[in-house]
């Protein structure tokens, strides 16, 4: 596991697309997980512009994202499908037969889950994978407790979860309580992980996760396990974390 520290979120944002333009470049069809919530925004815009100045095309790229709210349809504003396209999709030139989301209004959401697995598997699986980190270590939607075994499957989210949402809906009672998530299996057999963290509000699940104890109970303890993890963090999300650990280049 490599740590990289940045200035801010401004820099974590730039150097995550930096290194996902490098990546996307050295591959014949580049197979992208995808994040959503606050953290990947400004990425996403480093990503846009890139492809606007030509730097980079979408054309070959086949993306998937790990989750979706159960219940919401593809044109709320509160569903990731929407989220991805106003945040990345409609901006760049990525084929709309090549965007992979769980469909979290399936007649039959396990079936949905097994299909969904079953893409990721057909392309050969994700090269490099994005993540952020919940406060209570979630990854994804995997909340804690969830088994490190799990492939994609319907969770119920946590209060803690919910709450922290809330946020972009008009209110708490609006956030589903359920949604489909790649599980931890999943998400650990992308060849690489990188995970970015912003702020001081996440210094202490980042310290969890870097030296906590490999644990159900705190989902993102896994990657201390996985082969290729970088992670990405503005200097606040690395308060707790000794210097000795963090480098300034990728
Ligand atoms: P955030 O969410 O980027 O909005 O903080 C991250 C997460 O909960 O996984």
């Amino acid at each position: 596991m490599k740590i990289i520290q940045t200035k801010n979120y401004q820099s974590m944002s730039k150097l995550a697309s930096q290194y996902v333009i490098n990546t996307l470049k050295q591959i014949d069809k580049p197979v992208l997980g995808l994040a959503t919530g606050s953290t990947p925004e400004g990425l996403y815009q480093h990503l846009i512009k890139a492809y606007q100045t030509h730097q980079i095309s979408f054309a070959n790229v086949s993306t998937f994202n790990l989750d979706e709210y159960v219940g919401l349809d593809k044109e709320d504003k509160n569903s990731y499908h929407y989220y991805m396209h106003k945040f990345l999709f409609n901006h760049v030139d990525v084929p709309s037969r090549n965007i992979h989301l769980p469909n979290g209004i399936a007649n039959d959401l396990n079936v949905e889950c097994t299909s969904y697995e079953n893409r990721i598997q057909s392309v050969g699986g994700i090269h490099i994978q994005i993540l952020g980190i919940g406060k209570n270590g979630h990854i994804g939607f995997n909340e804690p407790g969830t088994s490190f075994e799990s492939r994609t499957h319907v969770v119920d989210l946590d209060e803690s979860t919910r709450r922290a949402n809330a946020r972009f809906f008009d209110s708490f009672d609006e956030v589903p309580n359920q949604a489909i998530t790649m599980g931890i299996q999943s998400i650990m057999q992308a060849k690489e992980i990188l995970l970015l963290v912003s702020g001081s509000e996440k210094a202490e699940a980042l310290e969890k996760l870097v030296n906590g104890k490999v644990n159900e109970d705190f989902p993102a303890s896994i990657l201390q396990t996985h082969q290729n993890v970088k992670i990405i963090a503005d200097k606040a999300a690395l308060e707790n974390i000794s210097y000795r650990y963090v480098s300034e280049t990728m």
